[in-house]
């Protein structure tokens, strides 16, 4: 992606369906007897990646615009390959769905990634409680259940994948399922209400005790997924990062939450109404130091959106990760730009540098990818960003969306 800098963005756009809601819900669809129409999906990598895992086990999924069908009448396979899960861990939310339908699952173990260890043992855990039996065999991980029966689980600590998977598989269980420290994303809300649409009695979603009343069975039906939070709030920071003025249509100042609240302080002006949210950047610019927690708090998919953001305000901020162990990967980049970071355990001191100056930079992971983007729109110069596969994994055309509120982006050939 090849960015000029130096431009103020300005206009409107839209802003498209949640990732990390879609692919949950798309897996969700697996539990009911007849097909779901989705809508508000994006076109993405990480969607056409589910779908594809999706009609390995036998069901039909198809994407047309922004709406998903997925037909779950042929499903009859268990296994989710090494090959697709390789390419993209979310595959794992199959394991809740199979071990609901079919008794069994049989799912590739993912590995470590750009930005960590990613552990899979509270979903495991989870399944464990409800009766399954879980076997670690050459690289895969072999669940089987008879019956699923509800129980009582204690997460040992918030985890947005391990909620959404125990959700999905104690729906269809026997009796009641009370989830304890879940994850409390509005992803996880979505999810919770895609259920309920589908038949499933689902309670205390967005709070810290999820209750399940399982039932027999689960029909089909038609499910619009929320707007991208995170999309929101990196183009949020994208009018911040060049003194700019936007308008997300769709976009939610709930959903923002505590995005919301650190921009303002930063000097953002927001304001929702009827169409979206409008945003437009003061005089003021103040460093605001945050701390990445499971939701309420600071989202870590947004942290090293916040990072250049920092970069370039003057004063010093401390950006903590509390989420990921490796997910400073950003920090070279942006140092070769110029920016001004010291890193300390898990936190970034950030000293605010007058301006950055445009160099090729390498993206490590999806939000790193952002970050650099953003970065680039504020710099001096121009900013090659390589490696923007990963951006297309999780943004819906960003680059078409920069450009139409004036930003001078472009992708290149490699
Ligand atoms: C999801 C998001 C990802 C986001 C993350 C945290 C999707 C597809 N991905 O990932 O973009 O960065 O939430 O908001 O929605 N953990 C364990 N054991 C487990 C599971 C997780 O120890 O079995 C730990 C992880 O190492 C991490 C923390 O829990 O430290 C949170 O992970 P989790 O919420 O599960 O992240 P994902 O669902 O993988």
């Amino acid at each position: 992606m090849v960015v000029e800098g130096g431009r103020r963005l300005k206009g409107e756009v839209e802003i498209g369906g949640s990732k990390n809601a879609t692919l949950p819900v798309m897996v969700a669809a697996l539990l009911a007897k007849g097909p779901s129409r989705i809508r508000g999906v994006p076109r993405l990598k990480d969607v056409d990646t589910m779908a594809r895992v999706l009609e390995t086990l036998g069901a039909q999924a198809g994407q047309e615009g922004s709406e998903l069908h997925v037909d779950p009448r042929g499903l009859s396979k268990h296994e989710a390959p090494y090959d697709l899960v390789r390419t993209m861990r979310a595959s794992i939310y199959v394991m809740g769905p199979l071990l609901a339908r079919l008794g069994r699952a049989r799912v590739s173990l993912p590995g470590g990634c750009a930005i960590g260890q990613r552990p899979i043992d509270l979903h495991l855990k989870g399944f464990e409680a409800l009766g399954a039996r879980i076997e670690l065999k050459h690289g895969y991980i072999e669940a089987t259940a008879k019956a699923l029966k509800g129980a009582r689980i204690i997460f040992d600590k918030p985890s947005v994948g391990a909620t959404a998977n125990v959700m999905m598989a104690a729906v269809l269980a026997k009796g009641r399922t009370s989830l304890h420290n879940p994850a409390q994303e509005p992803e996880i809300v979505d999810l919770a209400g895609f259920l309920k649409r589908l038949g499933a009695r689902v309670s205390g979603e967005g709070t810290d005790c999820i209750e399940i009343e399982g039932v027999a069975s689960l029909s089909g039906c038609d499910y619009e997924v929320i707007p991208d939070r995170i999309a929101a709030g990196t183009l949020l920071a994208a009018a911040a990062i060049t003194g700019g003025s936007v308008s997300l249509r769709h976009g939610r100042l709930g959903d923002l939450g505590i995005v919301a609240e650190k921009l303002r302080e930063h000097g953002l002006e927001l304001v929702e109404n009827g169409r979206g949210v409008r945003a437009s950047m003061g005089r003021r610019k103040a460093p605001v130091h945050v701390t990445t927690m499971p939701h309420p708090g600071f989202p870590t998919d947004m942290q090293a959106q916040w990072m250049a953001l920092m970069a370039l305000t003057p004063g010093t901020s401390v950006v903590t990760e509390t989420i990921w162990e490796n997910r400073f990967m950003h920090v070279s980049e942006l140092e070769r730009m110029g920016a001004a970071v010291r890193i300390q355990g898990n936190s970034a001191v950030v000293t605010g540098v007058g301006r950055l100056s445009g160099a090729p930079v390498m993206a490590s992971d999806l939000r790193a990818s952002a970050a650099l983007v953003l970065a680039g729109l504020a710099a001096k110069g121009t900013t090659e960003v390589h490696r923007i596969y990963h951006l297309d994994r999780g943004y819906e055309r960003l680059e078409d969306k920069l450009t139409a509120l004036g930003a001078r982006i472009r992708r290149a050939q490699e």
